[in-house]
């Protein structure tokens, strides 16, 4: 088991693989503190960390200095209003109005396997595969408890975190703030790595130093967002992509969060991650429990690769689920560029036909075929279809798919309503709105409040009709709008703080329904592009649609960013038409396709309509999907190169487990500027295994591959791009 606690000095050590963490129990009030999370030790004793026996000492032998003590000491979970000063996991309010609170260490338990959070998603394992260690720290004034949970996987070198606050008293407390996770380090000159956008560019890698004071990454959208990403990693001095020591934090959820680092006046860091602040004030009513949603955390001394495969290991085992987890999508082709709303059974039976032909498995209907929907105006929240478009309905077209050899998958917006709509003529108070205030509208539609159980339970029933009346193996699940004006008929005025996450559960247990009740259905999310891609998501859905952005080269940093932390089986990825929808650009059919088979692959295009040479091209593309598919989901992902970087080239390979085969997908940017052949090394290879690289008859061993490289020549024109597949000889 991977948890140790140590009585006799009063330490806990979770270890994983490579990585040790330590916490410990300090002075005679139980302050519980933590010592030490980084490579994995084999010592225990290191309660020295903690510092007690310098000034200003600890309370108990120095009453008179116990601010001072409290606003340097490393609090495994700190509380706020006791002399802390720094930024507090924990804010409660009490009915009195005050804020003071310091829960210390009670008990601990600690068992194998982990346990599933109600309501929330929630990373998994048997117990062969994961221990859990759960200390209980208690405020007695406040009659509180909070609930401290690591659960430990050891081959993944990721430990879990969350909390849970118990109201075991007579009076109601107002929870302001409750972190997943709180963790104070040494400041090692650490650079925050986190990722940023905006629509259609999503998670562009930023870098920044710490500084002294507050920094961080937030949402207060009601969902994770395209502007910044639940995930945050801090690199120690030195760290690069290769080498060095990082730290990654990323939250299981899906809605409002905050990451934040804070540098003291001692230059230690503070680093928090939980939910979402801003608007946020749940009431803890006497006897019942407040769940903080999941947060995952890594360490690796092998720089950014290390923590995407220790990502990409834990995603792929224990945050995805269903039938899909590890198998082969069907290669889909989605009619939204291809017709927007201009569509009807016809025109798609037509797009099917030519697609079938060529190899594609999946006609996926997008938005545009329930209520009088032709523009993006009207019908959300009436999910009927449209017999105007579809003739002879939905079963109809599906069994027309179905004869064509093709699955069949359908779009739904289920969070949203329109205006111009049945169920908002009936249930106006079923949007969220501020009362009396006109709530303010993107794409013309306001949110539904799912916080309230008849909101998901209509919509469920609608979902389900539909589904239960064709052969449906595929849902697009998309949210295009932000929530703003955040306001509930349901609650009353002092829970109204509760909304954005009552909302996030409301969506869970709407997208769980479905998962359950529909175990084949493939389920793939999506906000508007990428505004949703998290790990709470890819609970459900064991791929997420990246971006609205389908260009090739836009979508090199887009891929890279979320490559660093999800799996390359999540990332939705289709080849578009040119000129491409979002930029303009015209790149190559060839390159569109080397680009989208680092992802799901599929096509977002009408193929009766395309030019001829790149329909031909269609064949070629979906064998090499059928070819590399395996490799792509299941292998080793490494980063060579970065066109966000160096503005030229973009290059990313995938090596299988067995380190026998070897995929390398290189894009060349600009040809002109490039100029002159590059040494790529390669990575993940076994040094002393030979490799073919196929169609150039050349033998390597892996360890000149790698330390030495292969020269790649300039291509001649902009955006070109190239596989090599390396082969055991
Ligand atoms: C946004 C999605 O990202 C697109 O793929 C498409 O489904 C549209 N919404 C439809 O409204």
């Amino acid at each position: 088991m991977g948890i140790k606690y140590f009585d006799e000095e009063g330490i806990f050590k979770l270890d994983t693989r490579n990585t040790s963490y330590v916490i410990g129990i300090a002075d005679e009030e139980k302050f519980l503190g933590h010592v030490y999370y980084g490579r994995r030790l084999e010592e225990h004793r290191m309660g020295y960390l903690l510092r007690l026996g310098e000034p200003p000492f600890v309370p108990s032998k120095n009453k008179g200095d116990r601010i001072s003590f409290m606003d340097s000491f490393p609090m495994e979970y700190p509380a706020q209003g006791v002399g802390d000063y720094r930024e507090a996991a924990l804010k409660v309010r009490t009915e009195g109005g005050h804020r003071a609170c310091l829960p210390v260490y009670m008990s601990h338990e600690i068992f194998k396997g982990k346990k599933k959070i109600p309501g929330l998603p929630t990373s998994f394992g048997e117990e062969s595969e994961c221990s859990t260690l759960e200390i209980t720290c208690r405020d007695a004034l406040l009659n509180l408890t909070v609930v401290l949970s690591y659960s430990v996987f050891e081959e993944q070198d990721v430990i879990t975190r969350h909390t849970v606050v118990g109201n075991d008293g007579q009076e109601k407390l107002y929870l302001e703030n409750v972190s997943s996770m709180s963790l104070d380090m040494d400041n090692r000159e650490f650079e925050a790595l986190t990722l940023h956008g905006s629509w259609a560019r999503e998670r562009h890698k930023q870098r920044r130093k710490l500084g002294i004071g507050y920094q961080g990454t937030s949402s207060g959208r009601g969902e994770s967002g395209h502007q910044n990403h639940p995930f945050m990693a801090l690199m120690a001095a030195g760290c690069t992509q290769e080498h060095g020591e990082i730290y990654g934090v990323q939250m299981m959820y899906s809605g409002n969060f905050d990451i934040r680092t804070e540098v003291s006046q001692f230059n230690s860091v503070r680093w928090q991650a939980g939910i979402g602040t801003r608007d946020f004030c749940w009431v803890l009513v006497p006897g019942e429990k407040f769940y903080a949603p999941e947060a995952l955390l890594t360490f690796s001394a092998e720089g950014i690769d290390g923590m995407t495969a220790n990502y990409h290991g834990f995603i792929r085992k224990h945050v995805l689920r269903g039938k899909y987890k590890d198998k082969k999508r069907p290669i889909l082709i989605n009619n939204w560029e291809a017709t927007y709303f201009e569509f009807n059974t016809e025109k798609l039976l037509n797009i099917a036909k030519q697609a079938a032909e060529l190899g594609i498995e999946m006609l996926v209907m997008d938005d545009g075929w329930f209520g009088k929907r032709n523009l993006d105006n009207c019908s959300l929240g009436d999910w009927t279809v449209n017999e105007e478009k579809l003739p002879g309905g939905l079963s109809h077209l599906v069994e027309e798919v179905n004869k064509l050899g093709m699955k069949f998958g359908i779009w739904f917006e289920p969070e949203m309503v329109s205006p111009d709509s049945d169920l908002y003529r009936a249930h106006p108070d079923w949007a969220i709105a501020v009362p009396g205030r006109e709530a303010g509208m993107a794409r013309t539609q306001y949110v539904l409040d799912f916080s309230r159980e008849e909101v998901v339970d209509c919509i469920w029933k609608q979902m389900e009709a539909v589904l239960k009346s064709a052969n449906v193996e595929y849902v697009k699940w998309d949210m295009n709008r932000p929530l703003s004006d955040l306001g509930s008929s349901g609650l009353p005025a002092e829970k109204q703080g509760e909304l954005a996450h009552r909302y996030m559960l409301g969506v869970y247990e709407l997208q769980e329904r479905l998962v359950s009740n529909f175990p084949d259905l493939l389920l793939e999310n999506c906000s508007g592009g990428g505004a949703r891609y998290d790990a709470g998501m890819l609970y459900y859905s064991p791929q997420i649609w990246c971006s609205d952005d389908t260009d090739a080269v836009e979508r090199l940093a887009i891929q890279e960013g979320t490559a660093m932390i999800y799996p390359l089986s999540t990332m939705g990825a289709h080849v578009s038409d040119c000129p491409n929808h979002a930029v303009g650009r015209i790149t190559p059919f060839e390159t569109r396709g080397y680009v989208a088979l680092a992802g799901t692959f599929g096509y977002e295009l009408d193929v009766t309509r395309i030019p001829k040479e790149d329909r031909e091209m269609i064949p070629e593309q979906v064998a090499l999907y059928h070819k590399y598919n395996d490799l792509v989901r299941e292998g080793d992902y490494y980063r060579l190169e970065s066109a966000q970087d160096n503005h030229l080239f973009d290059c990313w390979q995938v090596v299988s487990k067995d380190k026998k085969e070897s995929m390398v997908t290189w894009i060349q940017v600009l040809g002109g500027a490039s100029r002159h052949s590059r040494n790529l090394r390669l990575k993940g290879l076994a040094p002393d295994k030979y490799y073919r690289i196929e169609n150039e008859d050349v033998v390597l061993r892996g360890d000149s591959l790698m330390y030495a490289g292969i020269c790649m020549p300039v291509m001649s024109g902009d955006f070109k791009g190239k596989i090599l597949h390396l082969v055991e000889e």
